[in-house]
């Protein structure tokens, strides 16, 4: 039926009027992204090789160790406060234990020990997970029978690993791994080493997801012994469960972590959403490597705009609930936050 010209609506409340302009909108913008509430994840390699470039992770590079300090004083100057360093094994140094983890002088230590040489304002996180070390790249040790992770024998190699990177400079250990009692074991070494500084940032809401693949090419982790794929199962949150996720979040609370984590983070917008209401920590949500991946992928088919869903997704994860947030996009965010 058509209107005629005349026609108006008799509206109290007309939401448009505050839409009118760039400058209204600007106004009345709620959430904002900016540089220090970012994480750049970093993959760092043995070696001098030029920077590798991880082909599901364009623009994401493996770098020696001289390339990422010189990555991280770039970070630093664009407003970027902290880093999450993983290392990149030869595999020569894999087996069923992960017992390159306890050397002293291994890749990640000593990456953290230049980085912090460099900038030491600079806040240095590191992973508590053996899946860079084990030649079957689960995030830790497995039973007698070897068809699964053992958990508290995981846990006490976890501990130790923390207490290694702290020593090291880290200035936070993020247990990656989703072993039950992980986080207040952490603690209470770290405490007994006398590193009470040293804060834990927990992947507290890790779910076993598939969106983990890129990353899993990216540090060799991926179906590393051979045939068998990679399952997580027994230990990652299934993307199912909500409640399950939340028992998690309260236990690493309870435990001591400083800093709760949801991973993924776009596909699970209602767990970052639900932690926030539920915990006064800290929150961090993990865009991870698929979620990267998929923005580029969409992007170079010329399918999606890559600024605008980049900025997207990162408000979207923020307007969640999400304080922090760990992406491959912190660089180029930062930069353009500039
Ligand atoms: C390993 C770890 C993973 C990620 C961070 N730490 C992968 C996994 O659990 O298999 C994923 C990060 C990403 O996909 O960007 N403990």
């Amino acid at each position: 039926m058509p209107m005629p010209a005349s026609f108006k609506l008799d509206l109290p409340v007309r939401p448009r009027r505050l839409r009118r302009t760039a400058a209204l909108r600007e106004l009345m913008r709620e959430t904002q992204l900016k540089a220090a509430d970012l994480i750049a994840p970093l993959f760092v390699v043995e070696g001098d090789a030029a920077p590798q470039e991880i082909a599901s992770m364009p623009g994401q590079f493996r770098l020696n160790l001289p390339d990422l300090v010189k990555e991280c004083r770039e970070l630093w100057a664009l407003g970027i406060r902290a880093v999450a360093l993983f290392p990149k094994l030869d595999p020569k140094l894999k087996n069923a234990e992960g017992t390159e983890e306890v050397n002293e002088d291994g890749l990640i230590l000593r990456a953290v020990r230049a980085v912090k040489a460099a900038i030491p304002e600079l806040i240095v996180i590191t992973d508590v997970a053996l899946d860079p070390y084990t030649s079957h790249g689960h995030d830790g040790v497995l039973n007698a029978a070897g068809d699964d992770v053992d958990n508290d024998r995981t846990v006490e190699r976890l501990a130790a690993m923390a207490v290694r990177q702290a020593r090291a400079g880290v200035d936070f250990v993020a247990p990656s791994d989703m072993m039950d009692g992980r986080v207040g074991a952490i603690r209470a070494a770290l405490d007994a080493a006398g590193f009470v500084e040293t804060g834990i940032l927990a992947y507290s809401v890790k779910f076993n997801s598939a969106y983990y693949g890129p990353f899993r090419e990216a540090v060799g982790s991926a179906q590393a012994a051979g045939t068998k794929l990679l399952s997580k199962a027994t230990y990652q949150l299934d993307p199912a469960n909500r409640r399950a996720a939340l028992a998690e979040a309260d236990l690493d609370e309870e435990e001591g972590a400083d800093i709760l984590m949801v991973k993924p983070a776009g596909a699970y917008l209602d767990i970052i959403r639900d932690v926030r209401e539920r915990s006064d920590r800290p929150l961090a949500a993990y865009q991870v490597s698929g979620e990267y991946a998929q923005i580029h992928a969409a992007a170079r088919l010329g399918w999606l705009d890559l600024e605008r869903t980049r900025d997207e997704s990162l408000l979207a994860i923020k307007r969640a609930g999400a304080d922090l947030i760990l992406t491959y996009f912190a660089k180029e965010v930062a930069r353009a936050l500039t």
